[in-house]
């Protein structure tokens, strides 16, 4: 029997939760008890403009009994997240958890994209992250508790035509989580990050004949696990839609070796499927562990599934 997830008492900061998952995200903790900052500046899946979507989400949270209060400000500056940090402890004198999930859209190939429809996306994504866990890093490390989940996307993680921008913020986001998770292991903060599929205004038109099926619901009661004492997880990324939730990793094939002299750029020609072959893969702990899976396979081990803590891959 598992114990049942609660928020109870804890402070929670969801950026972006004004619209879509991050709504879903700030009831659905408000639901297990938390108390939840309800971060979003309300404007279009550009960016562009404002609205009252944080006092609406707060107003639902408290007519179902949560508690909750709004804040306005823009992970897109350093400024904005010193400030929703700052409106976290003030309102509640500590912080538990921050999901980061605020996000904004300028799909075009790269051959038209602007300066500022990079920027702009990197700003609210990538730095935005910095910008809210930044400050938020002290409180969680004082306490000797956190938890952080990011929002990545299969966008980045596996590529989508047209979002360059988006993809490699998405993606710069799982290599924030690798470091973090490592840095705040023993300080009992845990990182993991979600890649979610649901029906949002992002996602309009997109879903086809099932979108009905992805309810934002089904992303946030794994972001709400995430951010909960319960989970035990650290640099894991969970892929969530329509109830389907499964783990994404990244993995490495034991690969080829060609000895201690420098291959020619013809061997790696030659070796280049076996390099690639899928068909056994493990996957590291760490950059560092990587680097150990190598020296084992230098001083004559057999490749990188010889053994090792890696979680080893299906031949295995
Ligand atoms: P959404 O557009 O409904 O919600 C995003 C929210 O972020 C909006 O309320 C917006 O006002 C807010 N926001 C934007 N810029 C902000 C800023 N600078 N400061 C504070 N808040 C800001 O979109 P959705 O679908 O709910 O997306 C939530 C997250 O999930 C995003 O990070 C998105 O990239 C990600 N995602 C969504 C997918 C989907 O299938 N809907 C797929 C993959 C990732």
């Amino acid at each position: 029997v598992t114990a049942r997830v609660s928020l109870d008492d804890r402070v929670v900061i969801v950026t972006g939760a004004g619209n879509g998952i991050g709504r879903a995200h700030a009831l659905s903790l408000a639901e297990r008890g938390a108390r939840v900052v309800v971060n979003d500046l309300g404007g279009a899946v550009d960016g562009s403009g404002s609205s009252g979507a944080a006092e609406r989400v707060v107003a639902e949270i408290r007519a179902a009994g949560g508690t909750a209060v709004a804040s306005t400000d823009s992970v897109a500056t350093a400024e904005g997240g010193a400030n929703l940090v700052r409106r976290a402890v003030d309102e509640y004198g500590r912080l538990d958890a921050v999901i980061h999930n605020a996000g904004i859209l300028r799909d075009r190939t790269l051959a038209k994209m602007s300066d500022t429809d990079v920027t702009a996306v990197l700003d609210v994504h990538l730095a935005g992250a910095f910008h809210v866990l930044r400050p938020a890093w002290p409180h969680l490390v004082e306490r000797g508790y956190g938890r952080i989940v990011l929002t990545s996307s299969s966008s980045g993680l596996f590529g989508n035509f047209g979002q360059a921008n988006y993809g490699a913020a998405k993606t710069g986001l799982v290599g924030l989580m690798n470091v973090l998770a490592l840095e705040g292991a023993r300080h009992g903060i845990l990182v993991n990050a979600i890649a979610p599929t649901a029906a949002t205004r992002m996602t309009e038109n997109l879903l086809g004949d099932l979108t009905d099926r992805f309810d934002p619901r089904h992303v946030a009661a794994v972001a709400t696990f995430l951010a909960s004492e319960q989970c035990q997880l650290n640099r894991h990324i969970l892929t969530v839609g329509g109830g389907r939730v499964g783990r994404v990793f990244l993995g490495v094939t034991p690969g080829w070796y060609g000895g201690p002299e420098p291959a020619t750029p013809d061997d790696i020609h030659a070796a280049v499927d076996e390099i690639c072959r899928l068909d056994d893969f493990v996957v590291p702990d760490s950059g560092a562990d990587e680097v150990t899976l190598i020296q084992r396979v230098l001083s004559g081990g057999t490749g990188p599934t010889a053994g090792g803590s890696s979680p080893a891959g299906p031949a295995a």
